[in-house]
């Protein structure tokens, strides 16, 4: 069945060679990118619609979720935008950019396409990371911001931590309403990532060391095609976070309480309440 299926990251890496993949498989793929010239070029390359957002402007956000509600579906949101950065930066909105464009984004982006996704039954595709495991454990819903001891590293590892309590949560709101939730880690990949930064991680992955093995972003994307192309509750787990095809241990233990305590802090985060 031909999908509609919203990539956020899509200009570049593992999210413009899974829109590749995909489109190849003959469904209908909407891009969403932050550079114009990257994004516009894949558009041509797939003559596919495209849209412009920069996550570290949650106007943007909105905007961006104005414009795809306009689609008639969404069979598949991948909320894949994201990555490391550098020194801590606070945007515009007053929070944290890891933070912000790793979580609070996809947030606000899934939060505001909500009806569409519910009438569409559609699955929402975190691309989360090991980070969680090997920077993620301190994580602390009093500390979203990363105002304690900052490090780059540490700041991705909570927020793809917090791609993982959102899915659970996610999950646990809307399954009954059709929403199907899914995260995974698409390895260690050859794409851009970190190229913005000076971040060690960069070099490591774009240099041959026989502790890391790396893979391209388009052996990546398949584990991201192969959740599109899976039935939810049969080929994969609900609310889980897979490492290719199995489910992810997760180091950081919750009983549900933090995942509920993230989702109520980012609602008030992002309707512009104070918190904290
Ligand atoms: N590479 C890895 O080893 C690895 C491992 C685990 C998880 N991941 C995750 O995989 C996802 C995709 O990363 P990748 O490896 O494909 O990296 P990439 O090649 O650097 O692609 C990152 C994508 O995210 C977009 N993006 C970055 N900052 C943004 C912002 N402020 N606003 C909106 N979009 C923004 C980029 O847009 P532009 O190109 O248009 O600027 C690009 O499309 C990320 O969530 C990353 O955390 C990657």
């Amino acid at each position: 069945m031909k999908k509609t299926i919203v990539i956020t990251g899509a200009s570049d890496g593992i999210g413009a060679q899974a829109a590749r993949q995909l489109k190849a498989k003959g469904h209908q793929v909407v891009l969403v990118g932050r550079s114009k010239a990257k994004t516009e070029s894949l558009a041509k390359e797939l003559d596919s619609p495209f849209h412009l957002a920069d996550y570290t402007d949650l106007s943007d956000v909105r905007r961006l979720a104005d414009e795809l509600m306009a689609y008639d579906r969404i069979d598949v949101l991948a909320n894949n935008a994201g990555g490391i950065m550098g020194d801590r930066v606070v945007t515009k909105d007053g929070f944290e950019k890891t933070f912000q464009v790793n979580h609070l984004a996809p947030f606000l982006l899934t939060h505001a396409l909500l009806d569409k996704l519910i009438d569409s039954s559609a699955v929402v595709i975190q691309t989360s990371s090991i980070a969680a495991n090997i920077f993620g454990l301190g994580f602390d819903v009093a500390d979203l911001n990363n105002e304690r001891q900052y490090q780059s590293q540490k700041a991705y590892g909570h927020g793809k931590l917090a791609n993982i309590l959102f899915t659970r949560e996610l999950d646990r709101r809307f399954r009954d309403q059709g929403i199907k939730a899914v995260a995974f880690h698409p390895g260690v990949v050859r794409s851009s990532f970190a190229s913005d930064t000076n971040h060690f991680l960069h070099y490591a992955y774009h240099t041959p060391l026989k502790y890391l093995v790396t893979i391209s972003p388009a052996q990546s994307a398949r584990r991201l095609v192969a959740l599109v192309d899976g039935e939810p509750g049969k080929d994969w787990i609900l609310g889980e976070v897979y490492d290719k095809s199995m489910p992810m241990k997760v180091k950081f233990k919750d009983d549900g309480s933090v995942a509920r305590a993230l989702w109520e802090q980012s609602e008030k985060m992002v309707s512009g309440s104070q918190v904290q």
